[in-house]
């Protein structure tokens, strides 16, 4: 049993003022019911809703994953393996991803249960940093460095990419950082130039990295410093 301001706190990684407009503005919802009180109980069999979106109440996990070649970024496929085969059966409860890599792409992913935080990791508005190392067929110009800073229209979604941050390392070798997170957004401004990204590779989200001690396939809880990182809601 706990008080909901202190399960809030505690889930949601809040402040107590932040939790206490949360409750006066009436977005905190205990078994269907809205709550306002702070003081008010619940328990582990409480369902706890934050503007209609469901809070787990079991342990929260967070989790670093580094993903092999040839694994799916989600919960469920009929013919590949998915990174949630790769989580131990008792971690794997309600766990979903915060952003999704392409089959091939390896490299640093974020799992939690925490729907909140994975929100905060994706949300296109906060700008958590995404940082790639991308290996193309084609060598990598100066060129690439100014048109990337300025963003590249596509015409599908009928939007321009935000500034982003390109490093030539050699002449097929480059680190780009994104600040958002678009459908095979590397490889389409990659493919602005015709050159085709032959490997990918995250680094980074925000300020987690990826472990150097994780081989691919293998994953870690995230340090306390890790979880805050992302920023609080
Ligand atoms: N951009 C891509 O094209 N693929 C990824 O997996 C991630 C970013």
């Amino acid at each position: 049993v706990m008080r909901i301001n202190r399960l809030l706190r505690s889930q949601c990684s809040l402040s107590r003022k932040a939790v206490r407009s949360l409750l006066a503005e009436g977005r905190v919802e205990v078994d269907g019911c809205r709550v306002m009180d702070g003081e008010q109980h619940v328990t582990s069999f409480s369902t706890i809703s934050l503007d209609g979106e469901l809070l787990q109440t079991g342990k929260p996990c967070y989790l670093m994953l580094n993903k092999p070649a040839g694994i799916v970024s989600a919960t469920q496929h009929p013919q590949h393996s998915t990174v949630i085969d790769l989580i131990a059966p008792e971690l794997r409860e309600g766990l979903h991803l915060a952003g999704r890599l392409d089959l091939n792409t390896t490299g640093l992913v974020l799992l939690s249960n925490d729907g909140l935080w994975t929100k905060r990791v994706t949300r296109p508005e906060l700008k958590v940093d995404k940082v790639y190392l991308v290996e193309t067929e084609q060598p990598v110009t100066q060129k690439y460095v100014e048109i990337f800073s300025q963003g590249i229209y596509f015409s599908f979604e009928d939007l321009t990419t935000a500034p982003a941050t390109l490093q030539l390392l050699e002449s097929h070798r480059s680190r780009l950082t994104l600040s958002e997170g678009r459908y095979h957004q590397v490889k389409r401004m990659f493919g602005y130039f015709d050159n085709r990204v032959t490997a990918l590779h995250r680094e980074r989200v925000g300020a987690i990295v990826l472990d150097p001690q994780l081989s691919p396939g293998e994953y870690r809880f995230l340090t306390d410093a890790e979880i805050v990182s992302v920023g609080v809601l």
